[in-house]
């Protein structure tokens, strides 16, 4: 299958920053893509580049095999944006927020209650925005960006400051609408967010790609320790490696039925990126 997006030595300079370095990646069709790293990573930059709202210093980009800065109009009937610049008609009610969209990219406007119903926004229908919280906010910007149903939605930071109950709801969203064929590219700093949601990522520091791959993957490739832990039935708890010996060990415990719980010492990809970096994704 063609990759949907296609990153191909991508840098950016700002004045004379450097802040994107020579980035390839490639986003295969409905997959959910994110892409990580601290602020001032660059993420928002690729994103503004791949949306066509800057044009990359040096580097291509292509959605759906179109060229990001010579096929403009056909990549806006293409993508879907929610980012936190994207404002809202505060003064106008979520209806007629979403009409103004609706005319914009000629959808039936039929199918903004639809949408409305979707991220659980129907009662709020005649809001105004200025009434309503982040989370309905944040919802109604994602109602907005999946409205002419893109082939790729772009997310910049969706859950930041967001209560856990609506940054679930979210992260449902986005697995509903990737289950609807298109392909999604999210930046976040949420490991957790990562972990759960993303078939592949991309770690950025300071402009440069320096791990790609399945979150769960990755995790697996940096267990240095590659251990076990088991938490016995009779109280004890035991680090087991995993060599011939430590197996039938675990092997017989299980016999035994004297297993409570068992784990096994990959670290989480926060844990990875630490190592990495030398520090967090704050
Ligand atoms: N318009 C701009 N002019 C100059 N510098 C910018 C501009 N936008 C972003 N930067 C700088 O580029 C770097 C990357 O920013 P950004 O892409 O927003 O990172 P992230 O989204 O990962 O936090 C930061 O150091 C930021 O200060
Ligand atoms: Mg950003």
């Amino acid at each position: 299958m063609d990759n949907m997006i296609q990153i191909k030595d991508i840098s950016h300079t700002y004045g004379d920053k450097q802040v994107l370095k020579e980035v390839n990646l490639d986003i295969k069709s409905n997959e959910i893509f994110g892409l990580l790293g601290p602020s001032g990573a660059g993420k928002t930059t690729l994103i503004k580049i791949l949306t066509g709202q800057l044009q990359a210093t040096k580097g291509k980009s292509y959605i759906d095999q179109l060229d990001t800065i010579y096929s403009k109009k056909k990549i806006y009937e293409r993508i879907g944006v929610m980012m936190d610049i994207a404002g809202l008609y505060e003064r106008l009610s979520c209806y007629e927020n979403l009409l103004l969209y609706a005319q914009i990219h000629k959808v039936n406007k039929l199918l903004i209650n639809e949408v409305l119903k979707k991220v659980g926004l129907l009662e709020a229908i005649n809001t105004v925005v200025c009434k309503l919280s982040t989370g309905m906010r944040q919802r109604l910007l994602f109602a907005r960006a999946i409205l002419h149903s893109p082939l790729v939605l772009f997310l910049d930071e969706p859950t930041r400051g967001l209560d856990p109950v609506t940054s679930d709801s979210i992260h449902q969203f986005i697995k509903e609408i990737r289950d609807e064929d298109t392909t999604i590219f999210l930046c976040t700093h949420n490991m957790e967010e990562a972990t759960k949601l993303c078939d592949n990522i991309g770690l950025l520091q300071e402009g440069k790609i320096i791990e790609y791959g399945n979150p769960k993957e990755i995790c697996r490739k940096y267990n240095e320790e590659d251990t076990f832990t088991v938490i016995c039935k009779s109280g004890e708890q035991l680090t087991l490696k995993n060599n011939e010996t430590d197996r039938e060990n675990i092997i017989q415990l299980f016999r035994d039925n004297n297993v409570m719980s068992i784990h096994s010492s990959e670290p989480n990809l926060e844990s990875v990126f630490i190592k990495l970096t030398g520090k967090g994704l704050v």
